[in-house]
Formats: structure tokens, sequence, C-alpha cells
């Protein structure tokens, strides 16, 4: 079971401080989440962000490609340090072939569903995944609450990937925190992103890494 901060809701003017916090508090991924300001209405990082955290960590770094026409940036982002690139299915025409673009730059390959889009719809590529996102809120702000009927899509990504003897992991994000966490890991997730719960909480990211550990023991 993995825990992969958001840097998203970290303080962005102590970035490389914020990424150690999160690695000594025990985080196993970095994730960072890159918005384009047009497949969601809201405006991030490059990958001259990467680079500097790749510079700030050892840790997987786990890159969300919220944006249309990702294969333009793919190589810029694995050239910066990304480890895993995730594209979403609903931004991508030729699936297939993106896949195939991520996996030759030698990073693994993932693909993210947006709350309203089949996990189904993923069946065909299922081969080609590293990674397998289920989106537990509408992509493109942290601190949105978590949407209940993702449990559920969790668990038709956990059959969908057994069924085709597929060992990829099952990735949430959005709205995780320790009243949900239990049932997700449950249901079939192997990586937990959280934001706000992490770097939100009260005794900072060691804190909120550790909430999430204690639910899961519940
Ligand atoms: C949402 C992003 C998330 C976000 C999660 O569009 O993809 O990764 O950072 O933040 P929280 O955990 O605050 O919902
Ligand atoms: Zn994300």
């Amino acid at each position: 079971m993995r825990i992969a901060p958001s840097i998203l809701a970290c303080d962005f003017g102590r970035l490389a401080d914020e990424i150690a916090a999160a690695e000594m508090g025990g985080a196993d991924w970095i994730h960072v989440d890159v918005m384009d300001g047009r497949f969601v209405p809201n405006l991030t990082f490059g990958p001259m962000l990467v680079e500097a955290a790749r510079r700030a960590t050892r840790l997987t770094l786990d890159v969300h490609l919220m944006m249309e026409e990702p294969e333009r940036y793919l190589a810029g982002f694995a050239q910066a340090g990304a480890d895993v690139l995730t594209v979403h299915q609903e931004a991508c025409p030729h699936l297939h072939r993106t896949l195939q673009a991520i996996r030759e730059l030698g990073v693994k390959a993932g693909v993210a569903l947006n709350p309203g889009t089949p996990v189904e719809s993923v069946r065909d590529v299922v081969p080609m995944l590293d990674l397998l996102l289920v989106m537990s809120v509408n992509p493109g702000f942290g601190g949105q609450t978590y949407i209940p009927e993702s449990t559920a899509r969790v668990r038709r990504a956990r059959a969908l990937l057994d069924a085709a003897g597929s060992r990829a992991d099952i990735e949430v994000d959005g709205g995780v925190d320790a009243t949900n966490a239990g049932e997700l890991v449950a249901a079939g997730v192997t990586v937990l992103v959280a934001g706000s719960s992490v770097y939100g909480h009260p005794d900072g990211p060691a804190g909120g890494i550790r909430a999430l550990r204690e639910a899961l023991r519940a």
C-alpha cells in the first residue's frame, strides 16, 4: 500500500522542503498534478517543476497529466525526471499510441478516468498499463469532496485488471482521507493520492501520512 502526497496542496514557495517533509513522513511516491487550463479549468506546472521536484527527492515522481494533447509533452516530462506518466482517457483519441509512446520513453504508463467515464472503456489497453487512476473527484482542484460512488468504481477496476491477469497499480485521487482510505484499499486500491489531508494536516505531512496509515490498520 503506497501513499502519494500531492504537492498541489503544498506551499510552492518552499517546494523542496515540502517534498522533503513528505518523504521524511513516510511518503512512498510524490504526486505531481499538471493542469493545462483547457482539459481542466486550472493551470499548474510543467516539466521545469518536475525537474525541481526531481532534485528534491529520490522517491518515484508520479506525474498526472490533466491536459489535452499530452503526447506533445511526454518526452519533456520524462527527461525532467518523471517515473510514471498518467494521461487521461478522455484526452487521448489515440490512447493505444499514446501509451506506446510513454513506454518507449522507459517510464511507467498510466491512464486516468474521470468520474463519468466507464471503467470498462480501458479494457483493451489493460495489457499496456502499469497504473490505472480512478478519479474520485472531477479533476482540476485540490480540496474537493470524495465522490462516494468511486469505491464501487475501484472495485470494478480491480475486477477488470484481475480478469486480464494484470498486475497494474490502482490509484485513487481526490478527497482521500482517513475516513475513506480503508474502504478504498479493501476495494483494491494500491496507491492512495492525498493532497489536503496530507499537507493540510495540523501536524504537517508526517501527521497526515500517519493518520492515513492508522486508518488502514484499523
Ligand atoms: C485533482 C488532483 C488531485 C488533487 C487531490 O484534480 O488530480 O491530485 O491534488 O487533492 P485532494 O487530496 O485535496 O483532493
Ligand atoms: Zn492528481
